[in-house]
């Protein structure tokens, strides 16, 4: 190719990981990511994968860049999942393994995740280190004076937004936030939370912090520089570009990545590309488009843009500022700040000044660090995607110059995309935005008004908007009307579900020259509604409404200065100001509340901190247990060397599976193909149920009664059902080939599907509850009678309940390898390795002894590794077991949310009798659960969710309860199955009796609390001693704790002031019964006195490990009655494994912890009473006998140092009751529906806790799990039953932006429980429940949304007996304000004219 002539050509990829230098000389497939070049090719496995599309920050690493002739490094964080490894030739990655490690010492980062117990399940805690990382170096690298030893630079401000755009779904993000603070040089040490540096009541001071040295690492090696240098005379494989940036040098055609270095070049290489049939070529920047469109994963050949200078200028003129389409927005938003500082007086900031800042929520730092504007503009162009971008440049009037083959066209943003999508031949230059002056006129105030808005689930980014907007006007004031006039309006609205973002051309030119009053208002929102039409199926009534509030946010103050003083003072709170909506309402108005200002619905509102207080009482009694210790294996997270399953390396001959899934939910398969694709020719085998050995069974999973198949076999049951496992060499090629396979069907004859509960009652689709799982009582107190006694009843009102998905962040995974005599050994990231090897030996048709399952750790669990773990075992087994080569499978997280079920759906029916005063006399609930096509675990579910109805005094109380069977996949437990669905049904139902009533549900709640004799009727046998029943008091104790009475108030004040926002409270208590359950534990002492524990509970990062050591170090160390052995440090759990500890049984229901160390408790027993003979001999001889001696001895005189147990709770005693409470207060958005959690309070009863640093880790936790599923996380299904939220872009867990801004717990110590394990109860599932408060006080906030509303109509506003759908997002709060609120104000305020 003539082109190529023209180039140096580079004859090698080379590039550094932790300063190990690595040289390729040819790269076989350049789709291949740096997050699977460094998980396949380097021991580095620190990096993990959490969603392949740039939406968790699993994967985060540094990418360090090297300028020679600056000398300087430039460091940024990128989402290694999307970049590509070509494009990293000459740079320097560092993993979190290059900050430190076990060897040779951790980094302080590392340690403070560790000792401010910031690291549960530990899978997303590399990435994180990696974000703050780079937040700190890069804040060391501004002008900002020195900051004291040991901190950085950065602020606690940009500290809190370290890790923004990374998730957790463990921790509830409030300790990662103090690790971050904790180097910030203006924090306030005191604010930080509960740590293993400093006790309460100790200074709390930095010194007692591992310590920070500035840049201690080295993210730029010596030799890479050195190289590049040379290469600058050389020009071997790093030419450089005459622009600052050093590009990718042209690689081989054997690495199929090329790097023009000229637009010509480029053109040249099109064109040669022309002739090459069927290759699929793409011009690449930043690769995070490969996040968005799937598509772009299978592609033969890259041409990379970024060398080409004219794509990275960034230009200032007087007329504006172009920026190259290659340069990043991080850059680009750099670059738009410089004006500030560039640009006299205030010509033109404010534009640019505003766009920085939405750019500044456009996905996270760590992706907009690569994606390119222009390749944003091109997706929004070419692909229809939904930019911020977009809008705000096209609001600013700006311009892109494009070139097509032949020519370079200067276009206006408007004009570009309208056109036809355009071919991958064209290039996107660079995009010019305009200065943007007031036009001088006779007027002498005339001003120009730019404001940018936002309405998405998380305030910080990382969520893609439902609607954005970007509004320009010039605006004047008439002089002789004294009126305001808006002229060149530029009104822009994007992402609502058309095809790219347009300007309301009708709208504005209705407003131009026009005096803005209520009236025209109005009528300019007509035009809107009529001109501004989403595209079906993409939430109209909403994106319509949210367009309106914005426009109506924007005008509003010319509007309200327009009124006579008079009627403006009839609308409360009419400070004149715009544009809060921008990136999402965010309010901190409550801190202006709290200053004693409570109106004015305009406060300027600044970046929001958090703050929290931990109130936790730790015990002696049992030392070193009640310690609140590092989790055990923290720091190891941190520094990427814990090992998880997928971590594991690939034996020899590995290969990897993948399922096909059904996208029928009920059909007959006649036929699977494959596209012919370099993916599908790779592909070596397809595993189905014929592979199955003689012998062996379809089985996958197990439920209680009835197993699950492995694959369907003819006929599919739900849209997601395995129907094969594909077989390739790598696990990239098993994923494509598997999407891409298409599946014929027969579906003649064949009853329909069934997809609904409604459907399952009316064919009699149930599966059977045992008796002995079957709710008891059957019933309370007579039904009838109760009715009979009420003043008021509410027949059969109606409650619904969704799903919620388990997000763990390592998805389902497996290791299967094949070993002597028909054995195999399969690795496993289970709850449940027992049930694994049960399921394994029945499919293979082999005993049990054959199947050897091992797990060490979970990345993440919440039930969902319980059963649904079974099917990738089983099926990597099977493989394995068939092709006798070791198979492994890591599920991509879109086949992971397809196939994993979750939470159980319900539909309710109730009906209640109630008092006048709030007294509940009786209830009956019919209950329809969707347990999807399998049995599982779903005959425990109607039992416990009877069980958490409970929670109140109904009087007489009856129910009927149904477990459907359906096509729908099969759903499991998920923390707090069944109770948060029963609790939360029995809040629903108080709520509505308070609607009734026109009472506070707060007091409705009270009036209904059990009495603990009421409670020992509703909860026979596990209702404890009555000191035991503590809620009474929990709640007592929070509302003064919290100020409920005092803060219920001044929410009175705060709603009577504001119009456009409101705030709720509530205050929840939860009851939650759990049982301890057969565990067994074995406690090994070794030569050297280290001990050795194994435990049937696997640590899925609740810190069943840690609490475990501290009950072994307690429990033996109590041969030394004066505790002078510290044996905390020799104590190791290890791995579970199912041929070395027996009986293992499930991880599950909050109590494998305590149930295992009461186990480890027995072993350590059975140890100190062989021991303590020969202790008391040998101290005869000698007083100061230590461990290690005793341990000599002991194995000199052949004492038995191993001791298993099975621990077998009392009957009687194995059930027992859980009790806490939360307040919470939250604020809403009447324009946009969005939801603030502006503070939550919560108490609760952990009996004498075994360490509260991990107990308080779950509480917090699990309530925000609770948020996501009250708040957040929709499963949305298509018609067949499908799955479609499933990934990153449709399925929004808690962020740090969605948490409460304070956030307060006390861990309540309850004394001594004699029946409980050391006094101690049950944290990990409980707390859950308590989330209902943050719905409940959004129900409160709706109410008073709805009395503004109503008043607005003209009614009284006393009926507000309305549904709130769970989850309450965005939308479901915005139509229950008021979908036309804007419209309905308006009209008030001419009605008043
Ligand atoms: C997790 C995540 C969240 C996001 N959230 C948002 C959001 O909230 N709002 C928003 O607006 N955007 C969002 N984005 C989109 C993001 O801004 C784009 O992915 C990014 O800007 C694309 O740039 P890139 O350099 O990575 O493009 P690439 O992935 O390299 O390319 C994308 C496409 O554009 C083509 N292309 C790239 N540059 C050019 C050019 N100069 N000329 C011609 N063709 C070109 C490529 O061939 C490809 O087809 C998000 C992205 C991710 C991954
Ligand atoms: S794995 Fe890369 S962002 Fe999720
Ligand atoms: S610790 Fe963050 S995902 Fe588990």
């Amino acid at each position: 190719m003539e082109w190529k002539q023209q180039q140096h050509l580079m004859k090698k990829l080379v590039f550094a990981v932790n300063g190990e230098r690595f040289e390729l000389s040819t790269v076989e497939d350049p789709s291949i990511t740096l997050l699977e070049f460094l998980r396949t090719k380097t021991r580095f496995k620190g990096v993990k994968l959490g969603c392949g599309e740039g939406g968790c920050g699993a994967c985060v690493v540094l990418l360090s860049k090297y300028d020679p002739i600056k000398e300087q490094v430039e460091e940024f964080t990128v989402s290694s999942c999307l970049t590509l490894l070509c494009s990293i030739n000459g740079c320097s990655i560092t993993t979190t393994e290059g900050l430190g490690n076990s060897k040779d010492g951790f980094h302080s980062i590392h340690q403070r995740f560790s000792g401010f117990h910031a690291s549960q399940c530990g899978f997303c805690t590399p990435g994180m280190c990696m974000s703050l990382f780079s937040a700190l170096i890069n804040a060391n690298k501004t002008e900002r004076p020195t900051p004291p030893d040991g901190f950085s630079k950065i602020t606690v401000s940009e500290a809190e937004k370290a890790t923004a755009g990374n998730l957790c779904r463990c921790t509830g993000y409030r300790p990662i936030v103090d690790v971050c603070k904790s180097f910030a040089n203006d924090v306030d040490m005191e604010d930080l939370g509960l740590n293993s540096f400093w006790k309460k009541g100790e200074n709390a001071n930095a010194s007692r912090l591992p310590i920070y040295g500035h840049d201690g690492i080295c993210t730029f090696p010596e030799f890479l520089k050195n190289e590049i240098k040379s290469s600058m005379d050389s020009f071997s494989h790093f030419p450089l570009s005459n622009s600052d940036d050093l590009r990718s040098a042209e690689v081989e055609p054997a690495f199929n990545w090329y790097s023009p270095v000229s637009v010509e070049e480029l053109q040249n290489l099109l064109k040669s590309e022309e002739s090459e049939v069927e290759k699929r070529v793409k011009l690449v920047a930043g690769n995070t488009g490969a996040g968005i469109c799937k598509e772009y994963n299978d592609i033969d050949e890259y041409i990379d843009i970024r060398g080409i200078p004219e794509l990275l200028v960034i230009r200032r003129d007087s007329t504006g500022i172009e920026i190259g389409a290659a340069v990043s927005i991080s850059k680009a938003i750099e670059a738009l700040k410089e004006e500030e500082n560039t640009l006299s007086g205030s010509r033109g900031k404010l534009v640019f000044m505003k766009i920085a800042d939405h750019m500044n929520k456009v996905a996270s730092q760590f992706v907009r660090n690569t994606a390119s504007l222009g390749g944003n503009l091109i997706l929004a162009q070419r692909n229809e995607f939904p930019s911020d971008i977009a809008t705000v440049l096209l609001a600013a009037g700006s311009s892109v110059s494009i070139h097509t083959g032949s020519e370079t066209v200067l276009l206006r943003l408007e004009d570009f995309l309208k056109r036809p999508p355009c071919d991958s031949r064209t290039l996107l230059l660079s995009i010019h935005i305009p200065i943007w002056e007031p036009v001088r006129n006779s007027s002498s105030n005339s001003r120009l008004l730019f404001e940018t808005y936002r309405a998405a689930p998380r305030p910080l980014g990382n969520a893609v908007a439902y609607l954005n907007a970007a509004f320009l006007a010039q605006a004047s004031t008439d002089e002789m009307s004294e009126h305001v006039i808006l002229d060149n309006l530029q009104l822009a609205f994007g992402a609502f579900g058309t095809k790219h973002a347009i300007r309301t051309r009708k709208v504005e030119e209705f407003l131009a020259g026009k005096h803005i009053t209520a009236a025209v208002l109005l009528e300019a929102i007509g035009i809107l509604r009529a001109t501004m039409v989403p595209e079906e199926g993409t939430l109209i009534p909403y994106r319509s409404s949210l367009a309106v509030g914005f426009l109506f946010d924007f005008l509003r103050p010319f509007v309200e200065h327009s009124m006579e003083p008079k009627i403006s003072n009839v609308i409360s709170g009419a400070e004149i100001f715009n544009g809060h909506l921008n990136g999402h309402s965010n309010s901190l108005a409550h801190k202006a509340s709290e200053n004693g200002n409570h109106c004015g619905d305009h406060l300027e509102r600044p970046d929001s901190l958090l703050s929290a207080k931990q109130v936790v009482e730790t015990s002696q009694e049992y030392h070193p247990v009640g310690e609140p210790t590092e989790k055990a294996g923290a720091t190891i997270q941190a520094s990427g060397e814990a090992v998880y399953v997928d971590d594991i390396p690939s034996p020899k001959d590995c290969l990897h599976g993948a399922f096909v899934r059904s996208m029928k939910p009920l059909a007959r398969v006649k036929g699977i193909q494959f596209k012919s694709t370099s993916a599908s020719e790779r592909i070596l085998t397809v595993i189905s149920v014929k592979d199955i050995p003689r012998g062996g069974m379809n089985i996958g999973c197990k439920g209680l009664v009835v197993g699950e198949p492995l694959f369907a076999d003819d006929l599919t049951e739900y849209a997601g059902q395995p129907l094969g496992f594909v077989i390739a060499e790598t696990q990239r090629y098993a994923d494509m080939a598997a999407n891409q396979a298409t599946v014929d069907y027969d579906m003649e004859n064949l009853d329909p599907p069934i997809l609904s509960v409604e459907e399952a009652v009316e064919r009699s689709s149930f599966f059977e509850v045992p008796s002995f799982l079957s709710p008891s009582p059957k019933q309370v107190g007579d039904f009838s009678k109760g009715m009979a006694e009420a003043d008021h009843k509410i027949p059969s009102a109606k409650i619904e309940l969704g799903s919620q998905y388990y997000f763990y962040m390592e998805t389902q995974t497996a290791l299967a390898i094949p070993d002597e005599d028909n054995c195999i050994v399969v690795y496993s990231s289970t709850q449940c390795p027992e049930n694994a090897q049960v399921v394994i030996s029945k499919c293979l048709g082999i005993p049990h002894h054959n199947v050897r399952v091992i797990t060490r750790r979970v990345g993440g669990g919440f039930g969902g590794k319980g059963r649904r773990s079974l099917p990738v075992a089983t099926a990597c087994a099977l493989a394995a077991y068939k092709l006798r080569r070791p198979v492994r499978a890591y599920l991509d997280r879109k086949t992971d949310m397809i196939m994993s079920g979750g939470r159980h759906p319900m539909k309710i029916n109730y009906t209640v009798g109630f008092k006048s005063d709030g007294k509940i006399t009786a209830l009956h609930t019919d209950i329809l659960i969707d347990a999807g096509f399998s049995e599982d675990v779903s005959p425990i579910i109607p039992m416990k969710v009877i069980d958490a109805l409970k929670k109140y005094n109904w009087g007489a109380f009856s129910f009927d309860i149904k477990l459907c069977k359906t096509n729908f996949s099969s759903k499991s437990a998920m923390r707090g199955p069944g109770e948060v669905q029963g609790s939360f049904i029995a809040e629903a139902i108080i709520e509505h009796v308070a609607s009734t009533l026109c009472m506070e549900a707060d007091s409705v709640r009270k009036k209904n609390l059990h009495t603990f004799e009421s409670l020992k009727l509703f909860y026979e046998g596990s209702e404890g001693e009555r000191a035991e029943y503590t809620l009474p008091s929990i709640l007592d104790k929070l509302v003064l704790t919290s100020s409920f009475h005092h803060r219920a108030e001044m929410i009175k004040q705060f709603n009577g002031c504001n119009k456009w926002r409101k705030r709720g409270i509530s205050c929840i208590p939860a009851m939650y019964g759990v049982a301890v359950r057969p565990t067994p534990g074995k406690v090994s002492v070794l030569n050297d006195g280290s001990i050795v524990v194994e435990v049937g509970g696997i640590e899925l990062g609740q810190g069943l490990w840690t609490k475990v050591n501290q009950v072994t170090a307690f429990a033996l160390g109590r041969l030394w009655s004066d505790g002078s052995q510290d044996l905390l440090e020799r104590v190791r759990v290890i791995q579970a494994d199912t041929l070395s500890l027996v009986q293992g049984g499930i991880t599950a229901g909050s109590t494998t912890s305590e149930s295992s160390c009461e186990a480890v408790r027995l072993a350590c027993d059975m140890l100190v009473e062989r021991l303590m003979p020969l202790k008391q001999r040998l101290q005869e001889q000698t007083s100061a006998l230590s461990w290690d001696n005793l341990i000599l001895q002991a194995n000199l005189q052949a004492v038995n140092l191993s001791a298993s147990t099975l621990w077998v709770p009392e009957h009687k005693s194995a059930k027992y009751l859980n009790y806490g409470a939360a307040v919470s207060e939250v604020e809403i958005d009447l324009l946009t529906g969005a939801t603030s959690i502006l503070r939550t309070d919560i108490i609760y009863d952990c009996g004498q806790s075994l360490n509260p640093a991990v107990d308080l880790g779950q509480i917090e936790g699990s309530f925000v799990q609770g948020i996501g599923f009250f708040m957040l996380e929709e499963c949305v299904t298509n018609s067949d039953g499908l799955v479609i939220s499933d990934g990153t872009w449709t399925y929004k867990i808690p962020s740090v932006d969605t948490i409460p801004k304070e956030f307060n717990v006390e861990l309540l110590n309850s004394g001594h429980h004699k029946k409980r394990v050391l006094s101690s109860k049950a944290s990990g599932e409980p707390p859950l429940l308590l989330a209902a408060s943050v719905y409940c006080a959004t129900r409160e906030a709706i109410k008073e949304a709805r009395k503004e509303l109503l008043s607005c109509s003209g009614h009284d506003g006393s009926s507000f007996t309305f549904q709130l759908q769970v989850p309450a997002t965005m939308p479901v709060v915005k139509e229950l304000c008021g979908l036309d609120n804007v419209e309905r104000y308006l009209q008030t305020l001419l009605s008043h004219q």
